[in-house]
């Protein structure tokens, strides 16, 4: 059993300390909110993330989980600290922000009065362990007190992230000081994973190269899509016939919307940066975020070029968080496209199954006219009247809704398939205008009146499923 400090207690910090935890070590979880905190301490969890507040319980219940904003109270005999506060996008908008992390560091040292390995979470440019090492050193309260810094980088995605630090793929560990690095994985022995120790640089830089790589593989394929949809090929099944080969494998391979969220679009631009920075010119990395753009775009050249102008008409928008299983809105393509769609006139009905709340501050944020958006409690109410539908965000809901009873409610049947939950066979059995995210519908005529809207239904052969 190890003591631990968790400094941050987001999507990262409450994981990490929570499953921690859960393995039997003494954790505290320190955060600056003290209204987070309050909430904690109460079980009321500041993010929607499943399995996570009955861990969460469990370990409260038998006093191996604690909350406090106190860094005193949380560093007492504490041997490892965790830093896992949020690093956004600075003002520049391409480095990160490492303010919080340095505040962290500053906090802890100020605190420390015995040797503690200190392991950083946070996702920080290359080099920042050493940052963090200066920081710490220059404001320890006596000179005599040692420490070590590691870089531990982690891979949660959000929505199973509770899975994924109990059964991570790897752990990796870097730090100038080997012996700092194997008691941080004597942590991670019992999850029977791969653990990788490495010098500081290069841990930090695993942590973007994978992000970014798998950014790349999904702009890759939404690349795919778009030329699918102009030459008459099905990309999600050009996506599985991609993946049979283990070379390619099938994950990270659906076209759609886009990424989103608090990683790789900071994370992508944060490495570009450091590059651009140090005298290169990293084109792949720059043409993953052109492309990642282009592709939310598309759905606004979709509705065009089937409803004539969005004036005055009504989307309808299912989903709203960046992806399913999280209320998370961070770089949500839905902020960008409910932007666009009222800019342009229209009014949009809108519907998600957790994000609503956190929906309406990140549109508020976002400057879009709150006054032509409706929060709605079904996705029954977001089509009733509709102009077009448009699935923003793959929540499993949406999946099995009754899409005769939406089609027959909507002014009119365009459906938009932003992450390819359907088949164009199905949907225009029920009599929707629908279209995929690159599946083959190159020939549709480019402005569509209502009242011909039926000549497209059935327009294409069914393709058969792989
Ligand atoms: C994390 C990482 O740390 C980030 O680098 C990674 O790339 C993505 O995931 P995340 O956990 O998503 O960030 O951040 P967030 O949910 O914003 O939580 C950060 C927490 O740190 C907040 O609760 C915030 O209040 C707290 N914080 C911030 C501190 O306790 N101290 C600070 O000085 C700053
Ligand atoms: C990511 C990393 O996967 C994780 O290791 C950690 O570094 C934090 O960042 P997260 O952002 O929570 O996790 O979600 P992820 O499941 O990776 O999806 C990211 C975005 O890519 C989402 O917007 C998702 O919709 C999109 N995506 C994902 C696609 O568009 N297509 C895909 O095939 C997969």
């Amino acid at each position: 059993m190890a003591i631990v400090s968790v400094i941050g207690t987001g999507y990262v910090g409450l994981v990490t300390g929570t499953c921690l935890a859960d393995m039997g070590n003494q954790v505290t979880c320190v955060d600056i909110v003290e209204e987070k905190i309050e909430r904690l301490k109460q079980g009321i969890l500041p993010i929607y993330e499943p399995g996570l507040e009955e861990v969460v319980e469990r370990n409260v219940r038998a006093k191996r989980l604690r909350f406090t904003t106190n860094y005193h109270e949380a560093l007492e005999q504490c041997e490892f600290i965790f830093i896992a506060v949020n690093t956004p996008t600075g003002a520049n908008q391409g480095s990160a922000d490492m303010r919080y992390v340095e505040s962290a560091a500053r906090n802890i040292a100020q605190e420390l009065d015995h040797y503690a390995i200190i392991i950083n979470k946070s996702t920080v440019p290359v080099g920042s362990g050493d940052i963090v090492s200066r920081v710490i050193y220059d404001n320890l309260k006596r000179s005599d007190i040692r420490f070590s810094v590691v870089s531990n980088p982690e891979f949660l995605r959000e929505g199973s992230a509770v899975l994924d630090f109990q059964n991570p793929d790897r752990v990796v560990l870097g730090s100038s000081e080997p012996e700092a690095a194997g008691a941080v994985a004597r942590l991670y022995l019992s999850l029977r994973a791969p653990i990788m120790i490495t010098d500081l640089y290069t841990a930090e830089m695993i942590k973007y190269a994978s992000n970014a790589f798998l950014a790349t593989k999904i702009s890759f394929i939404n690349e795919i899509a778009q030329i699918c949809e102009r030459l008459g090929a099905d990309v999600k099944e050009v996506a599985v016939g991609m993946g049979y080969d283990k070379r390619i494998g099938r994950a990270f391979l659906d076209a759609g919307l886009g990424y989103g969220g608090s990683c790789f679009p900071k994370d992508v631009r944060a490495l570009a940066y450091m590059a651009d920075e140090a005298g290169l010119h990293p084109q792949l990395l720059h043409a993953v975020m052109d492309i990642n753009h282009d592709q939310r775009h598309h759905v606004i050249d979709k509705l065009t070029s089937l409803l004539g102008t969005l004036r005055n008409s009504t989307i309808g928008i299912l989903g709203l968080a960046f992806k399913p299983n999280t209320d998370d809105m961070r770089e949500a393509p839905a902020i960008d496209i409910i932007r666009w769609v009222t800019t342009q006139g229209a009014s949009v009905q809108v519907y998600d199954p957790v994000a609503s709340e956190t929906g309406r501050e990140a549109l508020n944020l976002a400057g879009v006219y709150m006054d032509a958006v409706t929060f709605n409690t079904t996705p029954y109410e977001v089509a009733q009247n509709a102009d077009a539908l448009v699935i923003v965000t793959e929540w499993n809901e949406f999946k099995s809704l009754n899409m005769q009873q939406i089609r027959n409610s909507m002014h009119r049947p365009v459906l938009i398939d932003g992450r390819n939950i359907y088949e164009a066979s199905d949907m225009e059995h029920y009599g929707f205008i629908y279209r995929g995210m690159g599946r083959g519908t190159a020939a549709a005529p480019s402005i569509l009146p209502p009242e011909d809207i039926s000549s497209l239904v059935n327009r294409r052969p069914t393709l058969s499923l792989v």
